[in-house]
Protein backbone atom coordinates (compact mmCIF):
# COMPACT_ATOMS: atom_id res chain seq x y z
CA UNK A 1 0.00 0.00 0.00
CA UNK A 2 1.25 3.13 -1.15
CA UNK A 3 1.56 6.05 1.54
CA UNK A 4 -1.13 7.88 -0.21
CA UNK A 5 -4.49 5.44 -0.98
CA UNK A 6 -7.08 6.80 -3.10
CA UNK A 7 -10.22 5.66 -2.67
CA UNK A 8 -12.39 5.15 -6.00
CA UNK A 9 -15.81 6.15 -6.47
CA UNK A 10 -15.84 5.53 -10.06
CA UNK A 11 -14.83 9.20 -10.96
CA UNK A 12 -13.32 9.34 -14.50
CA UNK A 13 -10.21 11.09 -13.07
CA UNK A 14 -9.59 8.98 -9.97
CA UNK A 15 -6.28 6.83 -11.42
CA UNK A 16 -5.11 10.92 -12.26
CA UNK A 17 -4.60 11.89 -8.58
CA UNK A 18 -2.52 8.46 -7.71
CA UNK A 19 -0.63 9.21 -11.13
CA UNK A 20 -0.12 13.35 -9.95
CA UNK A 21 0.77 12.11 -6.88
CA UNK A 22 3.40 9.87 -7.78
CA UNK A 23 4.58 12.73 -10.18
CA UNK A 24 5.74 14.39 -6.90
CA UNK A 25 7.51 11.45 -5.64
CA UNK A 26 5.51 9.74 -3.30
CA UNK A 27 3.99 6.50 -3.69
CA UNK A 28 0.25 6.16 -4.40
CA UNK A 29 -2.05 3.32 -4.80
CA UNK A 30 -5.93 2.74 -5.69
CA UNK A 31 -8.42 0.76 -3.82
CA UNK A 32 -12.28 0.31 -3.87
CA UNK A 33 -13.97 3.10 -1.86
CA UNK A 34 -15.56 0.46 0.60
CA UNK A 35 -11.62 -0.38 1.78
CA UNK A 36 -12.72 -0.79 5.61
CA UNK A 37 -11.09 1.65 8.07
CA UNK A 38 -8.48 -0.66 9.25
CA UNK A 39 -6.82 -1.34 6.19
CA UNK A 40 -6.48 2.09 6.14
CA UNK A 41 -4.68 3.12 9.12
CA UNK A 42 -1.40 3.06 8.25
CA UNK A 43 -1.29 4.90 5.36
CA UNK A 44 -0.24 8.88 5.84
CA UNK A 45 -3.35 10.48 4.08
CA UNK A 46 -6.68 9.00 2.07
CA UNK A 47 -8.20 10.66 -0.69
CA UNK A 48 -11.72 9.95 -2.02
CA UNK A 49 -12.29 10.46 -5.35
CA UNK A 50 -15.19 11.80 -8.09
CA UNK A 51 -17.92 9.54 -9.76
CA UNK A 52 -20.83 9.61 -11.19
CA UNK A 53 -23.02 8.56 -8.41
CA UNK A 54 -25.33 11.27 -6.35
CA UNK A 55 -24.40 11.35 -2.67
CA UNK A 56 -28.27 11.81 -2.03
CA UNK A 57 -29.06 8.31 -3.58
CA UNK A 58 -28.99 5.55 -0.67
CA UNK A 59 -27.42 3.44 -2.71
CA UNK A 60 -24.53 5.48 -3.93
CA UNK A 61 -20.95 4.20 -2.87
CA UNK A 62 -19.88 4.86 0.14
CA UNK A 63 -16.91 4.85 2.55
CA UNK A 64 -16.36 3.03 5.80
CA UNK A 65 -17.46 6.34 8.19
CA UNK A 66 -14.74 5.13 10.50
CA UNK A 67 -12.11 6.33 8.26
CA UNK A 68 -12.95 9.89 9.69
CA UNK A 69 -11.99 8.38 12.95
CA UNK A 70 -8.38 7.06 11.99
CA UNK A 71 -6.73 10.83 12.76
CA UNK A 72 -5.17 10.52 9.49
CA UNK A 73 -5.40 13.63 7.07
CA UNK A 74 -8.89 12.89 4.31
CA UNK A 75 -9.00 14.88 1.12
CA UNK A 76 -12.13 14.74 -0.70
CA UNK A 77 -12.40 15.49 -4.32
CA UNK A 78 -16.04 16.25 -6.22
CA UNK A 79 -17.86 13.15 -5.82
CA UNK A 80 -15.52 12.95 -2.57
CA UNK A 81 -15.94 16.51 -1.31
CA UNK A 82 -19.68 16.19 -1.07
CA UNK A 83 -19.58 12.36 0.35
CA UNK A 84 -17.36 13.81 3.13
CA UNK A 85 -20.03 16.64 3.38
CA UNK A 86 -23.36 14.10 3.97
CA UNK A 87 -21.61 11.79 6.23
CA UNK A 88 -20.45 14.39 8.84
CA UNK A 89 -23.55 16.31 8.36
CA UNK A 90 -23.82 18.78 6.54
CA UNK A 91 -26.01 18.96 3.64
CA UNK A 92 -25.71 18.57 -0.43
CA UNK A 93 -28.35 18.84 -3.06
CA UNK A 94 -28.74 18.03 -6.34
CA UNK A 95 -28.45 19.97 -9.37
CA UNK A 96 -28.73 23.68 -7.88
CA UNK A 97 -25.53 24.48 -9.37
CA UNK A 98 -23.86 22.41 -12.62
CA UNK A 99 -20.26 23.54 -14.00
CA UNK A 100 -18.82 21.47 -16.86
CA UNK A 101 -14.95 22.72 -17.93
CA UNK A 102 -12.96 25.66 -16.25
CA UNK A 103 -14.48 28.16 -13.50
CA UNK A 104 -12.45 30.97 -11.36
CA UNK A 105 -12.25 30.21 -7.96
CA UNK A 106 -11.65 32.43 -4.93
CA UNK A 107 -10.06 30.72 -2.35
CA UNK A 108 -8.83 32.73 1.40
CA UNK A 109 -5.93 31.25 3.56
CA UNK A 110 -6.76 27.36 3.01
CA UNK A 111 -3.99 25.28 4.27
CA UNK A 112 -4.00 23.51 0.51
CA UNK A 113 -3.87 26.84 -1.18
CA UNK A 114 -0.10 27.90 0.85
CA UNK A 115 1.79 29.62 -1.65
CA UNK A 116 -0.44 29.67 -4.22
CA UNK A 117 -2.34 32.85 -5.55
CA UNK A 118 -5.32 32.67 -4.42
CA UNK A 119 -7.47 34.94 -6.60
CA UNK A 120 -9.49 34.10 -9.75
CA UNK A 121 -7.70 30.88 -9.77
CA UNK A 122 -8.75 28.64 -13.03
CA UNK A 123 -9.86 25.52 -11.69
CA UNK A 124 -11.81 22.59 -13.94
CA UNK A 125 -15.52 21.14 -12.54
CA UNK A 126 -17.40 18.56 -13.51
CA UNK A 127 -20.90 18.37 -11.18
CA UNK A 128 -24.28 18.30 -11.21
CA UNK A 129 -24.47 18.38 -7.21
CA UNK A 130 -23.05 21.22 -4.60
CA UNK A 131 -22.44 21.34 -0.98
CA UNK A 132 -24.91 23.61 0.46
CA UNK A 133 -24.28 23.66 4.32
CA UNK A 134 -20.91 22.43 5.52
CA UNK A 135 -20.04 20.19 8.35
CA UNK A 136 -19.88 21.78 11.65
CA UNK A 137 -15.72 22.43 12.58
CA UNK A 138 -15.28 23.25 9.14
CA UNK A 139 -14.86 26.54 7.32
CA UNK A 140 -15.66 27.25 3.66
CA UNK A 141 -11.93 28.24 1.51
CA UNK A 142 -12.88 28.97 -2.04
CA UNK A 143 -15.84 29.42 -3.87
CA UNK A 144 -16.84 30.11 -7.30
CA UNK A 145 -19.60 32.31 -8.93
CA UNK A 146 -21.56 29.04 -8.87
CA UNK A 147 -20.88 27.68 -6.34
CA UNK A 148 -20.41 28.57 -2.69
CA UNK A 149 -18.40 25.60 -1.33
CA UNK A 150 -16.23 24.80 -3.65
CA UNK A 151 -13.25 24.16 -1.31
CA UNK A 152 -13.61 23.86 2.82
CA UNK A 153 -11.22 22.55 5.31
CA UNK A 154 -11.11 21.40 9.25
CA UNK A 155 -7.87 21.83 10.42
CA UNK A 156 -8.19 20.83 13.48
CA UNK A 157 -9.40 17.23 12.18
CA UNK A 158 -7.11 17.68 9.00
CA UNK A 159 -10.09 16.95 6.88
CA UNK A 160 -10.47 18.75 3.04
CA UNK A 161 -12.75 18.83 0.68
CA UNK A 162 -12.82 20.10 -2.84
CA UNK A 163 -15.40 20.05 -5.75
CA UNK A 164 -13.07 20.88 -8.23
CA UNK A 165 -10.26 18.68 -9.54
CA UNK A 166 -6.63 19.99 -8.89
CA UNK A 167 -5.32 16.80 -11.08
CA UNK A 168 -6.52 17.33 -13.74
CA UNK A 169 -3.92 19.57 -15.90
CA UNK A 170 -6.10 22.49 -16.51
CA UNK A 171 -6.47 23.25 -13.49
CA UNK A 172 -3.77 25.93 -12.46
CA UNK A 173 -1.83 25.02 -9.42
CA UNK A 174 -3.18 21.58 -9.26
CA UNK A 175 -0.01 19.85 -8.66
CA UNK A 176 0.52 22.31 -5.58
CA UNK A 177 -2.65 21.85 -4.17
CA UNK A 178 -2.15 18.30 -4.14
CA UNK A 179 1.77 19.21 -3.03
CA UNK A 180 0.78 20.70 -0.29
CA UNK A 181 -1.75 17.88 0.97
CA UNK A 182 0.63 15.38 0.75
CA UNK A 183 3.93 16.75 1.86
CA UNK A 184 2.37 19.54 3.96
CA UNK A 185 -0.27 18.35 5.73
CA UNK A 186 0.39 14.30 5.66
CA UNK A 187 4.07 14.40 5.99
CA UNK A 188 4.88 12.31 3.13
CA UNK A 189 8.40 11.44 2.41
CA UNK A 190 9.68 11.00 -1.22
CA UNK A 191 10.05 7.49 -2.08
CA UNK A 192 9.06 6.77 -5.39
CA UNK A 193 11.44 7.50 -8.54
CA UNK A 194 8.88 7.92 -12.27
CA UNK A 195 12.14 7.25 -14.15
CA UNK A 196 12.95 4.09 -13.14
CA UNK A 197 9.74 2.68 -15.47
CA UNK A 198 11.02 1.98 -18.33
CA UNK A 199 12.81 -1.11 -16.89
CA UNK A 200 10.05 -1.71 -14.81
CA UNK A 201 7.81 -2.05 -17.96
CA UNK A 202 10.41 -4.40 -20.28
CA UNK A 203 10.62 -6.43 -16.74
CA UNK A 204 6.99 -6.64 -16.69
CA UNK A 205 6.48 -8.06 -20.23
CA UNK A 206 8.72 -10.35 -19.81
CA UNK A 207 7.04 -11.63 -17.19
CA UNK A 208 3.81 -11.73 -18.71
CA UNK A 209 4.76 -13.47 -21.92
CA UNK A 210 7.37 -15.89 -20.28
CA UNK A 211 8.07 -17.98 -23.66
CA UNK A 212 5.31 -17.05 -25.49
CA UNK A 213 5.43 -14.36 -28.70
CA UNK A 214 3.59 -11.52 -28.93
CA UNK A 215 0.96 -10.49 -32.05
CA UNK A 216 0.09 -7.04 -32.60
CA UNK A 217 -1.98 -4.98 -34.69
CA UNK A 218 -0.59 -1.77 -34.90
CA UNK A 219 -2.92 0.96 -36.25
CA UNK A 220 0.57 3.67 -36.76
CA UNK A 221 -0.93 5.34 -33.94
CA UNK A 222 1.40 6.70 -31.16
CA UNK A 223 -0.02 4.01 -28.87
CA UNK A 224 0.23 0.78 -30.55
CA UNK A 225 3.69 1.80 -32.03
CA UNK A 226 5.29 2.59 -28.80
CA UNK A 227 3.42 -0.63 -26.86
CA UNK A 228 4.87 -3.24 -30.41
CA UNK A 229 8.66 -1.29 -29.94
CA UNK A 230 8.60 -2.27 -26.31
CA UNK A 231 7.50 -5.64 -26.85
CA UNK A 232 10.14 -6.18 -29.48
CA UNK A 233 13.09 -4.60 -27.06
CA UNK A 234 12.07 -6.96 -24.09
CA UNK A 235 12.04 -10.18 -26.12
CA UNK A 236 13.99 -9.68 -29.65
CA UNK A 237 12.49 -8.42 -33.17
CA UNK A 238 12.23 -12.72 -33.47
CA UNK A 239 9.10 -12.68 -30.72
CA UNK A 240 6.81 -10.27 -31.82
CA UNK A 241 4.76 -10.12 -35.10
CA UNK A 242 2.73 -6.83 -35.82
CA UNK A 243 0.05 -6.53 -38.61
CA UNK A 244 -1.10 -3.10 -39.85
CA UNK A 245 -4.80 -3.63 -40.70
CA UNK A 246 -6.04 -0.94 -42.84
CA UNK A 247 -10.33 -0.02 -41.85
CA UNK A 248 -10.81 1.72 -44.20
CA UNK A 249 -10.57 4.66 -41.34
CA UNK A 250 -7.13 5.75 -41.51
CA UNK A 251 -6.04 8.99 -42.52
CA UNK A 252 -3.85 9.91 -45.68
CA UNK A 253 -0.43 9.60 -43.80
CA UNK A 254 -1.43 6.73 -41.04
CA UNK A 255 1.24 4.08 -42.68
CA UNK A 256 4.04 6.13 -42.15
CA UNK A 257 4.44 5.16 -38.42
CA UNK A 258 4.33 1.39 -39.95
CA UNK A 259 7.48 2.09 -42.17
CA UNK A 260 9.18 3.40 -39.17
CA UNK A 261 8.54 0.11 -37.51
CA UNK A 262 9.42 -1.88 -40.68
CA UNK A 263 13.42 0.08 -40.54
CA UNK A 264 13.71 0.01 -36.18
CA UNK A 265 12.25 -3.31 -35.43
CA UNK A 266 13.25 -5.34 -39.43
CA UNK A 267 10.75 -6.11 -42.17
CA UNK A 268 9.76 -9.93 -41.06
CA UNK A 269 8.30 -8.53 -37.84
CA UNK A 270 5.89 -6.12 -39.87
CA UNK A 271 2.90 -7.10 -42.19
CA UNK A 272 -0.24 -5.45 -44.00
CA UNK A 273 -3.52 -6.47 -44.38
CA UNK A 274 -6.57 -4.33 -46.04
CA UNK A 275 -9.27 -5.31 -44.47
CA UNK A 276 -11.44 -2.25 -45.52
CA UNK A 277 -14.22 -4.37 -47.20
CA UNK A 278 -14.47 -6.10 -43.60
CA UNK A 279 -15.55 -3.60 -42.07
CA UNK A 280 -17.37 -1.63 -44.25
CA UNK A 281 -19.66 -4.82 -45.14
CA UNK A 282 -20.36 -5.18 -40.89
CA UNK A 283 -21.21 -1.29 -40.55
CA UNK A 284 -23.88 -1.60 -43.28
CA UNK A 285 -26.86 0.46 -41.96
CA UNK A 286 -25.18 0.91 -38.47
CA UNK A 287 -25.91 4.50 -37.18
CA UNK A 288 -25.61 4.36 -33.20
CA UNK A 289 -21.99 5.22 -32.11
CA UNK A 290 -21.72 2.49 -29.35
CA UNK A 291 -22.57 0.29 -31.48
CA UNK A 292 -20.45 1.43 -34.34
CA UNK A 293 -17.42 0.21 -31.58
CA UNK A 294 -18.25 -3.02 -30.89
CA UNK A 295 -18.72 -3.96 -34.67
CA UNK A 296 -15.39 -2.35 -34.91
CA UNK A 297 -14.21 -4.39 -31.91
CA UNK A 298 -15.61 -7.74 -33.21
CA UNK A 299 -14.19 -7.27 -36.75
CA UNK A 300 -10.77 -6.27 -35.16
CA UNK A 301 -11.26 -9.83 -33.37
CA UNK A 302 -12.15 -11.53 -36.46
CA UNK A 303 -9.01 -10.28 -38.36
CA UNK A 304 -7.11 -11.10 -35.59
CA UNK A 305 -8.39 -14.75 -36.04
CA UNK A 306 -7.87 -15.05 -39.80
CA UNK A 307 -4.85 -13.81 -39.93
CA UNK A 308 -3.60 -16.06 -37.48
CA UNK A 309 -4.85 -19.16 -39.50
CA UNK A 310 -3.39 -17.68 -42.33
CA UNK A 311 0.33 -17.52 -41.14
CA UNK A 312 0.24 -20.36 -39.70
CA UNK A 313 0.88 -19.91 -36.02
CA UNK A 314 -0.44 -21.64 -33.17
CA UNK A 315 -2.79 -19.81 -30.58
CA UNK A 316 -0.94 -21.78 -27.38
CA UNK A 317 2.48 -19.54 -28.84
CA UNK A 318 1.29 -16.09 -29.11
CA UNK A 319 -0.49 -13.40 -26.79
CA UNK A 320 -2.54 -10.75 -28.64
CA UNK A 321 -0.40 -7.07 -27.61
CA UNK A 322 -2.59 -4.17 -27.37
CA UNK A 323 -1.66 -0.92 -27.17
CA UNK A 324 -4.30 -0.26 -24.32
CA UNK A 325 -3.66 3.14 -22.34
CA UNK A 326 -5.15 4.12 -19.02
CA UNK A 327 -8.02 6.31 -20.52
CA UNK A 328 -9.41 3.69 -22.66
CA UNK A 329 -10.44 1.27 -20.05
CA UNK A 330 -12.02 4.12 -17.52
CA UNK A 331 -13.89 5.62 -20.55
CA UNK A 332 -15.16 1.96 -21.75
CA UNK A 333 -16.33 1.56 -17.46
CA UNK A 334 -13.37 -0.93 -16.78
CA UNK A 335 -13.20 0.03 -12.89
CA UNK A 336 -15.85 -0.90 -10.63
CA UNK A 337 -18.58 1.99 -9.73
CA UNK A 338 -17.38 4.06 -13.35
CA UNK A 339 -19.98 4.67 -15.77
CA UNK A 340 -19.26 3.55 -19.31
CA UNK A 341 -18.58 7.01 -21.58
CA UNK A 342 -17.82 4.97 -24.73
CA UNK A 343 -16.13 1.60 -25.27
CA UNK A 344 -13.15 1.50 -26.77
CA UNK A 345 -12.23 -0.83 -29.37
CA UNK A 346 -9.53 -2.81 -27.51
CA UNK A 347 -12.17 -3.12 -24.48
CA UNK A 348 -14.99 -5.27 -27.06
CA UNK A 349 -16.52 -7.94 -25.15
CA UNK A 350 -14.64 -10.52 -27.67
CA UNK A 351 -11.54 -9.00 -26.55
CA UNK A 352 -12.52 -8.86 -23.29
CA UNK A 353 -12.85 -12.52 -22.90
CA UNK A 354 -9.41 -12.99 -24.61
CA UNK A 355 -8.28 -10.77 -21.77
CA UNK A 356 -10.18 -13.09 -19.41
CA UNK A 357 -8.60 -16.09 -20.78
CA UNK A 358 -5.00 -14.40 -20.28
CA UNK A 359 -4.20 -14.37 -23.47
CA UNK A 360 -3.95 -10.50 -23.78
CA UNK A 361 -0.48 -8.30 -23.35
CA UNK A 362 -1.15 -4.55 -22.42
CA UNK A 363 2.22 -3.12 -21.63
CA UNK A 364 0.59 0.38 -21.24
CA UNK A 365 -2.41 0.12 -19.18
CA UNK A 366 -1.22 2.28 -16.40
CA UNK A 367 -0.17 4.76 -18.67
CA UNK A 368 -1.50 8.36 -19.87
CA UNK A 369 -0.56 9.39 -23.01
CA UNK A 370 2.00 11.63 -22.08
CA UNK A 371 3.67 9.31 -19.88
CA UNK A 372 3.28 6.92 -23.80
CA UNK A 373 5.60 9.74 -25.09
CA UNK A 374 7.79 10.02 -22.24
CA UNK A 375 8.59 6.22 -23.02
CA UNK A 376 8.60 6.53 -26.84
CA UNK A 377 11.58 8.92 -26.45
CA UNK A 378 13.34 6.95 -23.87
CA UNK A 379 13.17 3.90 -26.79
CA UNK A 380 14.65 6.28 -29.21
CA UNK A 381 11.50 6.90 -31.28
CA UNK A 382 11.76 9.73 -33.69
CA UNK A 383 9.86 13.37 -32.52
CA UNK A 384 7.84 12.57 -35.44
CA UNK A 385 6.41 9.40 -34.48
CA UNK A 386 5.88 10.69 -30.94
CA UNK A 387 4.40 13.86 -30.92
CA UNK A 388 2.18 12.77 -33.53
CA UNK A 389 -1.46 13.72 -32.70
CA UNK A 390 -3.44 10.77 -31.40
CA UNK A 391 -5.32 8.62 -33.96
CA UNK A 392 -7.99 6.59 -32.05
CA UNK A 393 -7.81 2.62 -32.89
CA UNK A 394 -11.43 3.41 -34.54
CA UNK A 395 -10.03 6.24 -36.80
CA UNK A 396 -12.33 8.61 -38.74
CA UNK A 397 -15.26 6.23 -38.21
CA UNK A 398 -15.50 7.96 -35.16
CA UNK A 399 -15.35 11.11 -36.95
CA UNK A 400 -18.13 10.42 -39.19
CA UNK A 401 -21.36 11.01 -37.62
CA UNK A 402 -24.57 9.25 -38.85
CA UNK A 403 -27.92 9.33 -38.48
CA UNK A 404 -31.55 7.09 -39.45
CA UNK A 405 -33.66 9.76 -39.56
CA UNK A 406 -34.00 13.44 -41.26
CA UNK A 407 -34.74 16.21 -38.92
CA UNK A 408 -34.86 20.02 -39.57
CA UNK A 409 -32.38 22.36 -37.74
CA UNK A 410 -34.61 24.51 -35.15
CA UNK A 411 -34.45 27.80 -33.74
CA UNK A 412 -32.64 27.22 -30.22
CA UNK A 413 -34.79 28.00 -27.37
CA UNK A 414 -32.04 29.27 -25.08
CA UNK A 415 -31.96 32.72 -24.44
CA UNK A 416 -28.66 34.12 -26.15
CA UNK A 417 -26.92 37.70 -26.28
CA UNK A 418 -28.66 40.13 -28.94
CA UNK A 419 -26.93 39.75 -32.13
CA UNK A 420 -26.31 35.88 -31.86
CA UNK A 421 -28.40 33.38 -33.33
CA UNK A 422 -28.68 29.76 -32.13
CA UNK A 423 -29.75 26.59 -33.65
CA UNK A 424 -30.72 22.89 -32.55
CA UNK A 425 -29.12 20.57 -34.37
CA UNK A 426 -31.03 17.34 -34.42
CA UNK A 427 -27.95 14.80 -34.16
CA UNK A 428 -26.34 13.48 -31.26
CA UNK A 429 -23.27 13.23 -30.15
CA UNK A 430 -21.50 12.06 -27.41
CA UNK A 431 -20.07 13.84 -24.23
CA UNK A 432 -18.68 13.32 -20.51
CA UNK A 433 -20.68 15.26 -17.78
CA UNK A 434 -20.28 14.81 -13.88
CA UNK A 435 -18.19 11.63 -14.74
CA UNK A 436 -21.28 10.59 -17.12
CA UNK A 437 -21.71 9.76 -20.89
CA UNK A 438 -24.25 11.64 -22.64
CA UNK A 439 -25.62 12.21 -25.46
CA UNK A 440 -26.91 14.84 -26.95
CA UNK A 441 -27.93 17.31 -29.87
CA UNK A 442 -25.64 20.24 -30.26
CA UNK A 443 -26.15 23.86 -30.63
CA UNK A 444 -24.84 25.99 -34.21
CA UNK A 445 -24.34 29.92 -33.05
CA UNK A 446 -23.78 32.64 -35.32
CA UNK A 447 -22.39 36.23 -34.40
CA UNK A 448 -20.88 35.04 -31.12
CA UNK A 449 -17.69 37.75 -32.31
CA UNK A 450 -15.30 34.52 -32.77
CA UNK A 451 -14.42 31.78 -31.30
CA UNK A 452 -13.18 33.01 -28.44
CA UNK A 453 -17.42 34.81 -27.44
CA UNK A 454 -18.82 31.66 -28.64
CA UNK A 455 -16.39 29.65 -26.74
CA UNK A 456 -17.45 31.77 -23.44
CA UNK A 457 -20.94 31.41 -24.70
CA UNK A 458 -20.64 27.69 -25.13
CA UNK A 459 -19.20 26.88 -20.93
CA UNK A 460 -22.74 28.95 -20.51
CA UNK A 461 -25.07 27.15 -22.23
CA UNK A 462 -24.01 23.70 -21.79
CA UNK A 463 -24.09 24.35 -17.28
CA UNK A 464 -27.49 25.50 -18.00
CA UNK A 465 -28.88 23.54 -20.59
CA UNK A 466 -28.15 19.76 -19.74
CA UNK A 467 -29.54 18.67 -22.96
CA UNK A 468 -26.64 20.65 -25.03
CA UNK A 469 -23.48 19.00 -24.71
CA UNK A 470 -21.56 20.54 -27.83
CA UNK A 471 -21.77 23.87 -29.26
CA UNK A 472 -20.25 24.86 -32.83
CA UNK A 473 -19.80 28.28 -34.27
CA UNK A 474 -20.92 28.12 -37.75
CA UNK A 475 -17.74 29.47 -39.85
CA UNK A 476 -19.35 29.36 -43.09
CA UNK A 477 -22.26 28.47 -45.30
CA UNK A 478 -22.14 26.91 -48.83
CA UNK A 479 -23.74 30.30 -50.94
CA UNK A 480 -24.59 31.80 -47.53
CA UNK A 481 -27.60 29.82 -47.52
CA UNK A 482 -29.66 30.20 -44.37
CA UNK A 483 -28.87 28.34 -41.39
CA UNK A 484 -32.95 27.65 -41.24
CA UNK A 485 -32.91 25.56 -44.94
CA UNK A 486 -30.63 23.13 -43.21
CA UNK A 487 -31.72 19.58 -41.94
CA UNK A 488 -29.78 16.16 -40.91
CA UNK A 489 -30.24 13.70 -43.34
CA UNK A 490 -29.98 9.98 -43.08
CA UNK A 491 -25.89 8.77 -42.92
CA UNK A 492 -24.11 5.43 -42.79
CA UNK A 493 -20.52 4.78 -42.98
CA UNK A 494 -19.87 4.90 -46.64
CA UNK A 495 -16.42 4.72 -48.14
CA UNK A 496 -18.01 8.11 -50.21
CA UNK A 497 -18.88 9.70 -46.85
CA UNK A 498 -15.23 8.54 -45.28
CA UNK A 499 -13.61 9.55 -48.36
CA UNK A 500 -15.14 13.02 -48.53
CA UNK A 501 -13.66 13.03 -44.46
CA UNK A 502 -10.34 11.87 -45.44
CA UNK A 503 -9.37 14.56 -48.08
CA UNK A 504 -11.11 17.12 -45.71
CA UNK A 505 -8.67 16.22 -42.91
CA UNK A 506 -5.60 16.23 -45.51
CA UNK A 507 -6.19 19.71 -46.34
CA UNK A 508 -6.93 20.71 -42.53
CA UNK A 509 -3.84 18.75 -41.53
CA UNK A 510 -1.31 20.49 -44.56
CA UNK A 511 -2.76 23.84 -44.35
CA UNK A 512 -2.05 23.62 -39.81
CA UNK A 513 1.16 22.55 -40.77
CA UNK A 514 2.02 25.27 -43.42
CA UNK A 515 1.45 27.55 -40.60
CA UNK A 516 3.73 25.94 -38.22
CA UNK A 517 0.43 25.73 -35.83
CA UNK A 518 0.91 21.36 -35.39
CA UNK A 519 3.00 21.62 -32.26
CA UNK A 520 0.38 24.21 -30.11
CA UNK A 521 -2.29 21.47 -30.53
CA UNK A 522 -3.23 18.76 -28.75
CA UNK A 523 -5.28 16.73 -31.02
CA UNK A 524 -7.00 18.32 -34.12
CA UNK A 525 -9.75 15.62 -34.96
CA UNK A 526 -11.83 16.98 -38.53
CA UNK A 527 -15.42 15.54 -38.26
CA UNK A 528 -18.64 15.38 -40.65
CA UNK A 529 -22.17 15.29 -39.63
CA UNK A 530 -24.59 14.66 -42.21
CA UNK A 531 -26.12 18.00 -41.70
CA UNK A 532 -27.26 20.11 -45.01
CA UNK A 533 -29.63 21.77 -47.47
CA UNK A 534 -29.69 17.94 -49.13
CA UNK A 535 -29.40 14.31 -48.43
CA UNK A 536 -25.93 13.51 -49.70
CA UNK A 537 -24.39 16.84 -48.44
CA UNK A 538 -22.27 17.72 -45.42
CA UNK A 539 -21.18 19.75 -42.63
CA UNK A 540 -17.90 19.35 -41.72
CA UNK A 541 -16.21 20.11 -37.97
CA UNK A 542 -13.14 21.62 -36.93
CA UNK A 543 -12.75 20.19 -33.12
CA UNK A 544 -8.63 21.50 -32.36
CA UNK A 545 -7.91 20.82 -28.82
CA UNK A 546 -4.94 21.05 -26.58
CA UNK A 547 -4.43 18.82 -23.59
CA UNK A 548 -1.73 16.60 -22.09
CA UNK A 549 -3.23 13.03 -21.33
CA UNK A 550 -7.17 13.34 -23.46
CA UNK A 551 -9.00 13.23 -20.07
CA UNK A 552 -9.83 16.88 -20.29
CA UNK A 553 -9.27 19.58 -23.18
CA UNK A 554 -10.12 22.90 -23.59
CA UNK A 555 -10.90 24.24 -27.56
CA UNK A 556 -7.72 25.21 -29.60
CA UNK A 557 -8.16 28.87 -30.94
CA UNK A 558 -6.81 29.15 -34.24
CA UNK A 559 -6.13 32.65 -35.91
CA UNK A 560 -8.79 33.86 -37.69
CA UNK A 561 -6.94 34.15 -40.77
CA UNK A 562 -6.06 30.63 -40.54
CA UNK A 563 -9.70 29.25 -40.15
CA UNK A 564 -11.15 31.20 -43.11
CA UNK A 565 -7.99 29.52 -45.17
CA UNK A 566 -9.41 26.35 -44.12
CA UNK A 567 -13.31 26.92 -44.60
CA UNK A 568 -12.26 28.32 -48.08
CA UNK A 569 -10.04 24.97 -49.46
CA UNK A 570 -12.87 22.64 -47.75
CA UNK A 571 -15.47 24.65 -49.91
CA UNK A 572 -13.47 23.08 -52.91
CA UNK A 573 -14.01 19.70 -51.42
CA UNK A 574 -17.83 19.39 -53.10
CA UNK A 575 -20.84 18.23 -51.24
CA UNK A 576 -19.50 20.02 -48.26
CA UNK A 577 -22.51 22.68 -47.23
CA UNK A 578 -20.99 24.07 -43.88
CA UNK A 579 -17.91 24.77 -42.20
CA UNK A 580 -18.28 24.28 -38.28
CA UNK A 581 -15.74 24.88 -35.28
CA UNK A 582 -16.55 23.11 -32.21
CA UNK A 583 -16.13 25.27 -28.98
CA UNK A 584 -16.44 23.11 -26.41
CA UNK A 585 -14.49 22.02 -23.66
CA UNK A 586 -14.10 18.54 -22.37
CA UNK A 587 -16.04 18.11 -20.19
CA UNK A 588 -19.10 18.88 -21.11
CA UNK A 589 -18.01 17.42 -24.53
CA UNK A 590 -15.70 14.61 -25.63
CA UNK A 591 -13.16 15.12 -27.69
CA UNK A 592 -14.15 12.47 -30.93
CA UNK A 593 -17.74 13.55 -32.30
CA UNK A 594 -18.64 9.40 -32.83
P1 LIG B 1 -12.63 11.34 -26.12
O1 LIG B 1 -13.38 11.40 -27.41
O2 LIG B 1 -13.07 10.24 -25.23
O3 LIG B 1 -11.13 11.00 -26.50
O4 LIG B 1 -12.61 12.66 -25.39
C1 LIG B 1 -10.04 11.02 -25.62
C2 LIG B 1 -8.82 10.55 -26.37
O5 LIG B 1 -8.94 9.14 -26.63
C3 LIG B 1 -8.88 8.89 -28.02
N1 LIG B 1 -9.80 7.77 -28.29
C4 LIG B 1 -9.42 6.51 -28.55
N2 LIG B 1 -8.20 5.95 -28.69
N3 LIG B 1 -9.22 3.84 -29.17
C5 LIG B 1 -8.12 4.62 -29.02
O6 LIG B 1 -7.01 4.11 -29.21
C6 LIG B 1 -10.47 4.32 -29.06
O7 LIG B 1 -11.45 3.58 -29.20
C7 LIG B 1 -10.57 5.73 -28.74
N4 LIG B 1 -11.63 6.56 -28.56
C8 LIG B 1 -11.13 7.80 -28.29
C9 LIG B 1 -9.30 10.19 -28.68
O8 LIG B 1 -8.82 10.30 -30.00
C10 LIG B 1 -8.68 11.20 -27.73
O9 LIG B 1 -7.32 11.39 -27.99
Amino acid sequence: MGQIVVLNAGGQYCHLIARRIRELGVHTTVADITRPAADLAAARGVIISGGPASVVEPTSPSVDPAIYELGIPILGICYGHQLMARDLRGRVEPGVTKEYGHSSLHASDGQLFRGIPTRSLRVWMSHGDTVVDIPSGFTIVGETDDCKVAAMEDRRRRLFGLQFHPEVVHTEHGSAILRNFVFEVCGCTADWDPRARLEQVLAGIRRTAGDRKVFFLISGGVDSTVAFHLCATALGADRVLGLYVDTGFMRESDADAMHYLERAVGRQAVRVADRSADFFAALAGVTNPERKRQVIGDVFVDVQEDEFARLGLREQEWLLGQGTIYPDTIESGGARHAARIKTHHNRAPRIQALIDQGRVIEPLVEFYKDEVRVLGEQLGLPHDVVWRHPFPGPGLAVRCVCSDVTAAVRAAAVPLPAGVTGFIVPVRTVGVQGDERSYSNLLAIEGAGGVEGAGTLARRVTNEHRTINRVVDVVSRRDGRPFDQFAIHPATLTRERVGLLRAADDLVTRIVRAHGLDDAIWQFPVGMLPLGTAPGREAIVLRPVTSRDGMTAEYARLPEPVVREIAAALATLGRVDAVLYDVTNKPPATIELE
